[in-house]
């Protein structure tokens, strides 16, 4: 049984492209409910299918664990009001998920509510147009004002941190992404600010932000109903065989 204390958070890494055990492949295909499955069989390309399945599979293994439940295939999932997927039973643990090209990503902890995002840093984004739609005038203007090849990268810092709070609260995109901005005081903090439109206060919430293997940002936001001193342990692994301890370089987080 794997064990959470009230203020751990644990994040699960998985690249889910070395996986090619057919074995391995087809016990994650038992874990799959009906529903899934029938998901899974909608999905033409084979990248977005293997993701889909090891994914559901991180989520089945892992949660199944914290919870002491021997058949992952057993738990069962709905969804809150605005879509965030949530266990169908009683119990304090609280996951969000996130998936890009090449990494699947799980946070778990205790209680309060969490939102994780993850990116490809490589990957060119539509900055100009982007930034302009999503982001704030604060925070855009921040970004412009950086030297040209610093640009992908705050556009990613941002933009997982802007997705990771919207996972958080689980509403997507019926959170205007303008009215509230993320400015980095320094080279290792992370300050949030809400329009009075959200009616939110950025002393119930910590952020941090890493840089994981192969050159993704992650961005993790919790909403810190008691003010406890949050300890981040993260573990990369194959789901259904084995996790170790890894330690990412913490890129900047709230700071307290
Ligand atoms: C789900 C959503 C919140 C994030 O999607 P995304 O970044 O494209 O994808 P991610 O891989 O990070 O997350 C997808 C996972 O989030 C979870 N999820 C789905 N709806 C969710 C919600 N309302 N709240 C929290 N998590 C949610 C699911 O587990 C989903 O994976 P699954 O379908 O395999 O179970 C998306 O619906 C959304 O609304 N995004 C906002 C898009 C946008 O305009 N962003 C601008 C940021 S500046």
């Amino acid at each position: 049984m794997l064990e959470a204390a009230r203020n751990d958070i644990d994040i699960w890494l998985v690249d889910y492209r070395q996986i090619e055990d057919s074995t391995l492949l087809e016990q994650y295909a038992q874990l799959l409910s009906v529903e899934e499955a029938a998901r899974h069989e909608r999905l033409i390309f084979t990248r977005h299918r293997l993701q889909f399945l090891v994914a559901r599979a991180l989520v089945r293994d892992v949660l199944a664990q914290y919870l002491d439940i021997e058949d992952p295939a057993s738990l069962e999932f709905g969804s809150s009001k605005h879509g965030k997927p949530e266990l169908l039973i009683e119990t304090t643990l609280q996951f969000n998920l996130s998936h890009t090209n090449g990494l699947i990503a799980l946070a778990v902890m205790q209680v309060d509510p969490v939102g994780i995002d993850v990116e490809y840093l490589s990957r060119q984004a539509d900055i100009k147009n982007l930034t302009e739609r999503y982001f704030s005038r604060d925070e855009a203007e921040a970004l412009l004002a950086l030297p040209v090849e610093q640009w992908n990268t705050r556009f990613y810092d941002l933009w997982t941190l802007k997705e990771a709070y919207l996972k958080a609260c689980g509403t997507g995109i019926r959170t205007p992404l303008q009215e509230f901005s993320f400015i980095f005081p320094d080279d290792s903090g992370i300050n949030v600010s809400f329009s009075p439109l959200l009616k939110d206060d950025p002393a119930l919430w910590k952020f941090w932000q890493l840089e994981t293997e192969g050159g993704f940002r992650l961005s993790l936001a919790v909403n810190d109903k008691s003010g406890i001193d949050y300890r981040l342990r993260i573990k990369q692994g194959i789901p259904l065989a084995a996790y170790s301890e890894i330690s990412p370089r913490l890129v900047r987080s709230t700071s307290i």
